[in-house]
């Protein structure tokens, strides 16, 4: 049984957060498409806010905390990704953007990654197609072509919560298929190996 790790990337700041919430839901929908094909899978979720601090830092100094490290290692390691964000003034909101500036430019190439946002109006839901894709594409991720928005109507029962489910299950099996296409990744990467030699390091060269 091929053991595969899906990592959930969540970006909302309010608690409870309806992005978590629609996070949790795409990450049942792809793990659960992913046991029916034989996985044995992990989730592992990340929730930025308890990370913001850390995520200011790296950007001001280059260098991440041991706490901020781990989390990217899992987010490099992983074999799927599922990123949600809640949409402010038209866009990924900072926290999301910031998060995605500190990491690798390379993590993702060619990481099967299933977008997600929430908002405060349906009429916002492309954002996840003029903002959210085209950041992942430049990232040269695999996005799955289902990107699901939730709308506070989604949340109340005002809204079509079936159409919402049936999304979230294509969604879910997009990404599971993406996933189950590739060789099995070899897990977070060590965040701590050195990556320069101690020769290197003692004459003060950089190999790169
Ligand atoms: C500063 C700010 C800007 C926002 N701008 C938008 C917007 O442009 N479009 C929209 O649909 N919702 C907007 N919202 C609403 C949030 O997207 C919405 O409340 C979100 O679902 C909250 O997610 P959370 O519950 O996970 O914190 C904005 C909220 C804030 C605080």
């Amino acid at each position: 049984m091929t053991r595969r790790t899906l990592v959930v990337i969540s970006a909302g700041l309010g608690q409870p957060s309806s992005t978590r919430l629609l996070a949790d839901q795409l990450a049942a929908a792809a793990r659960d498409e992913l046991v029916r094909r034989g996985a044995e899978v992990e989730v592992r979720t990340v929730e930025l806010r308890e990370h913001a601090h850390d995520v200011v830092n790296h950007l001001l100094t280059g260098f991440p905390s041991a706490a901020l490290r781990e989390v990217l290692a899992t987010v490099t390691g992983a074999d799927g990704l599922i990123a949600v964000t809640p949409i402010f003034n038209a866009s990924y909101n900072g926290l999301f953007k910031s998060f995605f500036d500190v990491l690798d430019r390379e993590a993702l190439a060619d990481r099967p990654v299933l977008i997600g946002a929430t908002g405060g109006t349906a009429r916002h839901s492309l954002a996840l197609e003029h903002a959210v894709r085209p950041m992942f594409g430049y990232l040269r991720a695999a996005v799955v072509p289902t990107a699901v928005f939730a709308a506070p109507e989604d949340w109340s029962g005002e809204g079509d919560e079936s159409a919402l489910r049936a999304r979230i299950r294509r969604a879910g099996a997009e990404l599971a298929e993406q996933v189950e296409r590739r060789p099995a990744a070899t897990g977070p990467a060590d965040p701590f190996a050195l990556t320069t030699s101690f020769e290197q390091l003692l004459a003060g060269r950089d190999p790169s």
